[in-house]
């Protein structure tokens, strides 16, 4: 790869244990990501602070509101100058075109989140929603893509299927991502770093395969000589 597609996910609250995690895997990811159980605890401020040494901030706040809001709440996270941002695409067309223009010129790439994978068939009927999740993946990808957004999260299984309904242009976010023997964890459905970039992946969300490796660095430099 002509760059290093590694996000490595920084699940913590703790400012001290974010630092030290983005120190030391600082040159051997393409980026970190920083979700809601940091930023709401640390806020931009605590972005910035974590983030010294990398320039690279997968902002994962899924944003999902009125239009103007989430207009609101782009315009106020660019001031941490984010890689990426995300915003569930289930707010709607005109919330995902109103967070493109406010990004305006900015570099920060908007990408949606299509349905939570915490989410089975039965969630989604029992909030009224028939259509298998997957199908309705797919239809909140090419809507997103239609309001303008830069790409979407999805999982290993979807990268193919996203690849082709969108074309080689927009932006596939790929978590769920295992090196061939790791641990597993709690997540269900794994692929490795090498198959998922094959499928068609932009960046993987890779986190405890990294951030529980006794040298994270290395762990990510590892990872990184798997793919092709
Ligand atoms: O430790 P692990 O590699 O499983 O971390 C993956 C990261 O991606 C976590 O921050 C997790 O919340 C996030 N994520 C995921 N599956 C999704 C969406 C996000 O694992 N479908």
């Amino acid at each position: 790869m002509d760059r290093n597609p590694i996000l490595c996910a920084i699940d913590t609250h703790e400012l001290a244990r974010a630092q030290s995690l983005i120190a030391a895997t600082a040159g051997a990811v393409g980026g970190v990501k920083l979700g809601l159980e940091f930023f709401v605890a640390h806020g931009p401020g605590g972005i910035r602070a974590a983030a010294a040494g990398q320039k690279n901030v997968f902002l994962d706040l899924k944003l999902h509101d009125i239009p103007n809001t989430v207009a609101g709440a782009v315009k106020s996270a660019l001031a941490v100058d984010p890689l990426l941002l995300t915003v569930h695409c289930s707010g709607g067309a005109a919330m995902m075109r109103a967070a493109i223009e406010a990004r305006g010129r900015a570099r920060t790439k908007i990408v949606g989140v299509t349905v939570l994978t915490s989410l089975d068939d039965n969630d989604l009927a029992a909030v009224g929603q028939s259509a298998p999740a997957v199908a309705q993946v797919r239809r909140l990808a090419l809507l997103a893509q239609a309001s303008g957004l830069d790409g979407v999260v999805c999982s290993p299984q979807e990268v193919a299927m996203l690849r082709e309904a969108c074309g080689k242009d927009f932006l596939l976010v790929v978590p769920g991502i295992r090196p061939a023997g790791a641990a597993v964890g709690d997540q269900k459905r794994v692929q490795t770093p090498r198959d998922a970039i094959g499928a068609g992946a932009d960046y993987l969300v890779i986190g405890r395969p990294i951030t529980q490796a006794l040298d994270p660095g290395a762990a990510a430099r590892a990872i990184l000589a798997d793919i092709p």
